[in-house]
């Protein structure tokens, strides 16, 4: 197994996810490479040493062009605010390292486009941080789409709710800076359309409204003044898929008392499913035409039937966690890259697709009308 230099830029919720990720992988797909943390990047320094030491990179440093520059780093894994995205990850580019973005990959379709044709024309493996389509029990709802066991899908209802913006006095931060691109729709919204898209394919058209909830918030943490929010809280599509189906698609961050709402439900002639991130090791199944005396959802656990749960853990139902998912998705990144193959996704041409459908979401709103998506 020959090793990897990664170098991740950020130190923040997925900086962690990331470096845990990355010291797990080596021992999923043996034979695969073999990933060496490198280096690490923050402009917070008393975060930057915490996670250096903690995760046990070789070197860090305040300043991530040093990084990307880094003969040793092969990989770069960026995991700041979204405005950073685009010139962090064509500096990787232009310096012949793989990327690994998180979502959303830019603040437009635009900058995303350019990524993706830099990645592209460079021959660089991409990978984005669509962590939650990792998932083996999605795999298999995949699955039961395309072999027909569901029948013609007739309907999709998917959402993404959380309370993490909830509380008015949070203090304004990047995540409502329109600089780094639209609010929930972008941060959470993608998600769920990321999801739509792997299990349904392509969205060509929607209707979407998006809403303000909370208008002004504390310019800062302790700060008396407030500044004015024009992201927004709540998003709602209703959304056509190229395969003829339609559906709807909800994303909130202001969801009072949700923590972890992403799910959809999926209505077929066939059969239904019925999946949330809540319980992500179960997914609901109704088989249509059952004696009727034992009609009703069946729940699904996730087992080592279910590629790659047996990667982690022999025994069904024992559960995958969170940072597993994310472990899945470097484990086929470094697949992918030790392969020369193209990886299971998303990479960034997908998510510049998922990044149109967002762009499209915001533009609907304001003209308040149904659109295509380009
Ligand atoms: N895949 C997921 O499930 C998931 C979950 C949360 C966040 N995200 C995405 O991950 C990204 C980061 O989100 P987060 O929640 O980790 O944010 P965070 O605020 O916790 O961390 C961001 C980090 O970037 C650092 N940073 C800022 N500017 C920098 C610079 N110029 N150079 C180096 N470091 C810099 C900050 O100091 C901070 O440590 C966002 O794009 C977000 O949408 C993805």
């Amino acid at each position: 197994m020959r090793d990897i230099g990664v170098g991740i830029i950020g130190t923040g919720f997925m900086g962690q996810s990331h470096a845990l990720a990355y010291r797990a992988a080596a021992g999923i797909y043996p034979g695969s490479l073999n990933p060496v943390l490198v280096a690490i990047a923050d402009i917070n320094e008393d975060a930057l040493e915490r996670a250096r030491a903690q995760y046990g990179f070789n070197r860090s440093t305040t300043d991530w062009t040093a990084l990307v520059a880094d003969p040793d780093v092969e990989i770069v894994s960026i995991t700041t605010p979204n405005t950073l995205h685009r010139e962090q990850a064509l500096a990787a580019i232009a310096a012949g390292k793989h990327v690994h973005c998180e979502k959303p990959i830019a603040p437009n379709a635009a900058d995303a486009l350019v990524m993706m044709k830099a990645a592209e024309a460079a021959g660089v493996t991409t990978q984005v941080g669509y962590n939650y389509i990792k998932n083996p029990l999605l795999k298999l709802a995949r699955q039961m789409i395309e072999s027909g066991e569901l029948g013609e899908i007739t309907s999709f209802r998917g959402i993404h709710a959380e309370d993490y913006m909830a509380d008015p006095q949070l203090p304004y931060s990047w995540r409502f800076d329109p600089a780094g691109g639209a609010g929930v729709i972008a941060d959470l919204g993608s998600h769920i359309v990321g999801m739509a898209r792997f299990l349904l394919g392509p969205i060509t058209d929607l209707n979407a409204d998006l809403e303000t909830v909370i208008r002004q918030r504390p310019s800062a943490p302790g700060a008396t003044t407030m500044r004015a929010v024009e992201l927004d809280d709540i998003a709602r599509l209703t959304v056509q898929f190229a395969r003829g189906c339609k559906g709807s698609i909800e994303a909130s961050w202001v969801a009072t008392g949700r923590k972890m709402q992403l799910g959809f439900e999926l209505v077929g002639s066939k059969g239904s499913l019925s999946f949330t991130q809540e319980r992500f090791n179960e997914l609901l199944y109704f088989k249509a035409g059952n004696d009727p005396r034992f009609s009703g959802y069946q729940r699904i656990e996730a087992g080592p039937q279910h590629d790659p749960y047996g990667h982690f853990c022999k025994a069904p139902g024992h559960q995958l966690g969170f940072n597993d998912l994310k472990t899945i998705e470097v484990a086929e990144f470094l697949q992918a890259i030790a392969r020369g193959e193209a990886p299971s996704g998303p990479d960034f041409r997908e998510a510049w697709e998922i990044q149109k459908v967002i762009d499209t979401a915001v533009l609907s709103s304001k003209e308040r009308c149904w659109m295509s998506v380009p």
